[in-house]
């Protein structure tokens, strides 16, 4: 089993944003207050990508998340080789606080989606993704942090909840977590999923990072485009997930559509004072914001 006191240890707090190109030179050139930032690592790792030097710059002054696309822990063959040697190397090369990816699969035969594609949750592909988490927190060297994401479809092969799945593979990896409070209130609009249920069965002390970001209402369902400011319901999610995860580290995650960054900070500093400020659970205020 993998030693799990790196990802619980690092000194990371507060609430960071990603890290995106457009304010890669202003972050170098003016250092905003910003206890920390997530790169997206498949950007750096690509050919033709985002320049490596650069993000190297910026860990000389902010501690460096490292979110990527590519592990897909649900595939059902084994994992790149190649890929989790490059990751490992760009985190030792930023001295990187974690490496997180998705509970999803992304990549089949050496194909690679351009989206975070469900998988059926049941027995049998917890068996695979225990397997291949070993392995690739095997090859890294370090246990990872898994995130769920929002997904518009229910498998007729699912025979578990999302939460169930969730507590068996943690157990059995020793992976860590990554929240993300906008995949879950779109997922409970979009399909039903029950928050009561997978907020108070969450392995509190496994969740390292929460993420937030905006979804876009569409004609009946809710869109996770990353492209608007974190919703008041979402807001009020992430007050009653830090009940049970007080003083995780947050980012402000938003990928399309990107604002300058000021808007980003202010988004940071409104985590922030919420993180600051708790209020008592109220499972009446999801439901309510989500008629
Ligand atoms: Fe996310």
């Amino acid at each position: 089993m993998i030693d799990s006191s790196a990802a619980q240890h690092h000194p990371i707090s507060g609430c960071g944003i990603g890290l995106r190109a457009p304010h890669v030179h202003e972050i170098i050139t003016t250092h905003p207050d910003i206890p920390w930032l997530e790169i997206l690592a498949d950007n750096y790792l690509a050919e033709g990508g985002l320049i490596l030097e650069h993000i190297q710059e910026i860990a000389q002054r902010y501690p460096i998340a490292m979110h990527c696309v590519g592990l897909s822990i649900g595939s059902a063959e084994q994992p790149d080789l190649d890929y989790c040697k490059k990751l490992k190397q760009l985190a030792e090369n930023i001295n990187a606080c974690w490496i997180s990816d998705h509970l999803c699969f992304s990549s089949l035969g050496g194909h690679y989606s351009h989206d975070l594609l469900p998988f059926p949750l049941n027995r049998q592909t917890l068996a695979l993704c225990v397997q291949r988490i070993d392995q690739i927190q095997q090859l890294l060297g370090q246990p990872i942090l898994l995130e769920n994401i929002s997904s518009y479809m229910h498998y007729a092969a699912s025979s578990m909840s999302e939460i169930e799945f969730i507590c068996a593979l943690t157990d059995l990896t020793d992976c860590q977590l990554l929240v993300d409070a906008n995949n879950l209130y779109v997922n409970h609009v979009n399909k039903g999923l029950d928050i009561d249920e997978f907020i108070t069965h969450l392995p509190h002390h496994r969740v390292k990072e929460i993420h937030l970001a905006g979804f876009q209402p569409m004609v009946n369902f809710l869109l996770d485009a990353h492209n608007q400011p974190v919703a008041d319901p979402v807001w009020e999610l992430y007050a009653r997930l830090l009940n049970y995860c007080p003083d995780t580290p947050t980012l402000i995650e938003w990928d399309n559509d990107i604002p300058t960054l000021d808007v980003l900070l202010a988004e940071a500093k409104k985590a922030d004072s919420i993180s600051q400020h708790p209020i008592s659970d109220d499972i009446e205020t999801v439901a309510t914001a989500s008629a």
